[in-house]
Parts: C-alpha cells; structure tokens; sequence
C-alpha cells in the first residue's frame, strides 16, 4: 500500500527547496548501499526530501550491495544510523513509511547476473510502486568501480536512450572523478561509451550547500557589489576551507592516495573560487552557468615546478592536542603509510590570468586537524588612497572586508571603519552581519537533499561538466608533477590543532597580508 508523505510545513518562505516541480516518479538505485555515504548523508537527505513532501510519491530506493541482506535488514541498518538528533518528533510515524519504499539486491559489480536480477527487480517495482521506468543511478562506491559499474548497466540495457524524454537514466558520479588529467579523460571516454554528458551527473556536493549558491545570488541578485568586483577594487581574495577532523574510520586508506589537493583543491576550493571569480551568466541555465565557470579554469596558471614550490606549501600535521585530546600525526594515521609525503594540508598563492583579476593575490588553504571547522570566503577590498582619520588598531585593520561564511554560521558580513564617538577622529573597525538562521527562521537544508533532488528533476545546473573537470586537472595536474619530481622539497610539518604551517605564513606575508583569524 502507498502512503502519502506528510505535508509538514505550511509557511513556503521556510522552504529553502523549489516547491514549483515535482520529480517524477522514479527508482533510485545506491551502489555502495552498505557504505558510509549512503548511511550518513545519501538516505538521511531522502528521508528529509520525503518528510518535506518533495520525494515523488510513486518512488523506490534500491540498495545494491555484496551483503547477503533483506530489505529489512537494510532498512534496520539505516534506521539505526540515522542522526539521533532527528528521531524525535513525527520520526518514528514518518520513518516507516518512509522505509517501506528501501528494497535490497544484492550482488557484485563485475557479476552479469546481478545485474539482470535489478533490472527485473527495476521492473517489478514499476509495477508495484508505479516509477515509469526512470531511473537515477547512483555510484556512492570507491572511484575504481565507476566503470566496472558503467559498464554492466550499459550490458543489462539498464540505460534508456537518451534522446527520448521518457522513461529517463541518469548516472550520478561521486568524486574524485580521475586521479589526474590522464585517467580523468579516459574515464570520460568510457562513460561516453554508454551514456550521453545529459545522463551524467558528476557530483561536488560543496554545489549543493545553499551558502555556496548564494554566492551568485549576492553577486549577480544585487547591484552594489559587482562595480567593486575587480582587481581595481579588490586587494585579495582567502579561500579557506578548515577541519578539524584527521582520518576517522578507514579514511586513511583512501585519503593516503588523494590528500588535500585531490581531496578538497581540485575540486570544492576550484568550485569556490569559480563562483567568486566568474563574469556574469548570461542566464542561469546550466550550460550558461558552466560555461562561465570553465573560463575561470582556462585562466588559472601554468606553473613550472619552480613556481609551484615558490606558490604551493603542501603539509603534514604531527601529533598534538584538538580540544583538549590528544591526537596522532598524519603518518600515524590508520591506513595511512608510514613515509608518506601526502599531505592533508594545501595552501597556495595563484593570480588569474585575465582582466578582471590579473595581479590581484587569491590564497587558497585548506587542511585536516586544523582548530576548528570553518569554511569562508574573504573579499580584502583595497585602502582608501589617503589616510584621513587616525585608525584605532594595531595596524592589522581588516578595511574592507566582505566575509561570506559557507559553513558554519552561515551569512555574511562586510567590515568597514566607522568613527568612534567623541571629539577626536578616530576610526574603528565595525561589522555588518548577516545570518541565514535568523534571516529565513531556518537553517539551510544539506546539500545531498538538493542535489539529489536535482538529479530527479534532471536539472544539472549544480553538478559539473566534463570540461570543468579537465580543466581543473590541468591545473592540479602540473602541481602534482612538481611535486612527483626527485627534487622536490617534502611536505611541511604543523602540530595537529594549530592553524597550518609557518611555510604557509610566510607565504602570504610575501604580499603584505595574513590569512584571517577564524
Ligand atoms: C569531502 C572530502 O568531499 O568533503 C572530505 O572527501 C571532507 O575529506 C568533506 O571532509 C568536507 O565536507 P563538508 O561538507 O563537511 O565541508
């Protein structure tokens, strides 16, 4: 029997989700069923789609994993892993419902059988849940199994051609999509062999976060910041995306191939600054929006490894204390190895090469054990061209500083100097603030149920193309050449709970600034 989803909330301006459409009905199929992401954000951002009333109501979540489960079993797992500050409320009349649609099949990625058992299982709920045949696909599994997984779909006729309308396929990638230029292109050749760049859906969930949407929204929804959005106005640019966790569970294994500069750089922190540095779409679809995010790639730099040791630090924590607990260093790490020169910490100087950011300084820093989690965006506007007032600081004046915090406290803020009251001329440092949790009554919703709910409307604006993709390996590309070179000098040291480096001070001191206390 069908249940219709609550309807929970009746003031729309609450909603920080479309309401508009409505996704079709559809099955959604989760390879890595059993895995991390799929019990910690994938199924946690359906049940909260399905609480809001945005899941379709003909609707099936398939878990496709190598556990000899029932539907039950999974579905028990989920529950029991689902965020425990959520299950109060209506959770417990809710849930059921909910987890009546999860049905487990299990099977291998390279076992022809196991996918013709979901494709009959596909069929079947059709039937019995009245999804029409559309499908979304979702790879929350280790990068080596995209193709194998590809590759069985295109087999069993799992995907519908693309150029019909309906029943729709579409295939969603998880990151890191490559480990280089290289395997990147020869991943998106075999992709190619089965599925249309319109049925990929290549995820960066940093996208999803409604903070990180803002970030056009306050640039191109306003009038008041663009004319001051050039290198004539804008001293420099931080990027900071900061954790404080090391390598819980069995990160270490598979971090230990990535570090920070696959991990976060290549992909969240090129996102980052390719919203902040973009011209204007010229609308907001998402071959406009793409586009333009693709030139700010095309104009990163091309370093010679000498350039990068001179702009890139890379680093690695020793042990130390974050809270008051003590913490092993990175080469301790589980799975990690013992000689490792990965480095969970990446912080660099780089200018874009065009007109409206040459020679303005962007610092880009980012790096696990670190004091706390924070991630925010600071715009250094340039000083006035002469000094009326006497300043009333100890001459590390903030200015002009426009501050967009994508997480935590999400909002913004802009500093300016007012006049302190009194006879004399004296300025201070103020703060204009802005706060999502105030300004809209809610917080904003995860980025997983955004983006997924995105999948099923087949709006791919927030996902990126493959272009995007190369052209970001490109840059990271000759950084980890450098860095492969025998010659190349070895990752820093910082203590775990301090934030990062002197190598990385120094390396913003070269141009008068420090990086922001956080
Ligand atoms: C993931 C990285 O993509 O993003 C993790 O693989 C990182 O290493 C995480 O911890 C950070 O995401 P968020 O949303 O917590 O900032």
């Amino acid at each position: 029997m069908m249940v219709e989803p609550p309807q929970t909330e009746a003031n729309p301006l609450r909603q920080a989700l479309p309401r508009a459409q409505a996704p079709q009905p559809c099955a959604i199929v989760l390879f890595g069923a059993t895995g991390d992401l799929a019990h910690r954000k994938l199924v946690p951002a359906l049940y909260r789609l399905y609480h809001r009333g945005h899941l379709p109501t003909e609707c099936a979540i398939v878990g496709f994993g190598r556990r000899d489960w029932s539907d039950d079993d999974l579905r028990k797992e989920y529950e029991a892993s689902f965020p425990a500050s959520e299950k109060g409320g209506d959770f417990k009349d809710v849930w059921p419902q909910f987890a009546s649609r999860i049905v487990f099949t299990p099977g291998t990625f390279d076992d022809p059988g196991a996918f013709r058992a979901l494709k009959a299982k596909l069929e079947e709920l059709d039937r019995t849940h009245g999804t029409r045949g559309n499908r979304v696909f979702y790879m929350a599994v280790d990068p080596e199994f995209f193709r194998p997984i590809i590759d069985q779909l295109g087999e069993a006729e799992l995907i519908h051609d693309w150029r019909q309308e309906s029943p729709w396929s579409r295939v969603v990638v998880e990151k890191p999509f490559g480990h280089d230029l290289e395997s990147a292109r020869q991943l998106s050749r075999d992709v190619s062999r089965v599925l249309d760049e319109d049925q990929v859906y290549r995820i960066d969930h940093y996208l999803g976060k409604e903070t990180v949407q803002n970030i056009l929204a306050l640039r191109f929804g306003n009038s008041i910041f663009e004319p001051l959005w050039n290198r004539r106005r804008v001293a420099s640019i931080q990027i900071t995306v900061a954790e404080e966790v090391g390598m819980p569970g069995n990160r270490g294994s598979y971090y230990d191939s990535a570090g920070a500069i696959r991990d976060m750089v290549q992909n969240h922190m090129l996102q980052l600054l390719c919203l902040v540095a973009m011209e204007p779409p010229v609308d907001l679809s998402a071959d406009a929006v793409r586009s333009e995010k693709v030139k700010v790639l095309q104009a990163l730099p091309r370093w010679t490894p000498e350039e990068v040791y001179r702009h890139v630090v890379r680093a690695q924590y020793s042990a130390g204390s974050i809270e008051g607990a003590d913490v092993p260093g990175y080469r301790q790490e589980k799975g990690v190895a013992a000689d490792s020169t990965t480095a969970p910490y990446v912080a660099m100087r780089l200018t874009l090469n065009n007109w409206r950011w040459a020679g303005v300084p962007i610092f880009l820093r980012t790096g696990k054990r670190l004091p706390k989690r924070a991630t925010e965006i600071a715009i250094q506007f340039k000083k006035p061209p002469t000094q009326l007032f006497d300043v009333e600081h100890d001459g590390n004046s903030a200015g002009n500083q426009l501050v967009l915090r994508i997480q935590p406290n999400e909002g913004a803020s802009l500093t300016f100097e007012a006049k302190i009251p009194g006879s004399r001329r004296r300025l201070q440092e103020v703060r204009m603030d802005f706060r999502y949790g105030t300004a809209f009554a809610s917080p904003p919703p995860e980025a997983y149920e955004r983006l997924l709910l995105d999948v099923m409307l087949g709006d791919p604006t927030l996902f990126t193309r493959t272009d995007e993709v190369e052209n970001a390996w490109r840059f990271i590309g000759s950084i980890l050449d450098a860095w492969d070179r025998p010659d190349a000098p070895p990752p820093v040291e910082y203590p775990a709970g301090s934030w990062g480096p002197q190598a990385a001070d120094e390396l913003i001191k070269r141009d008068g600034a420090t990086w922001r206390r956080l």
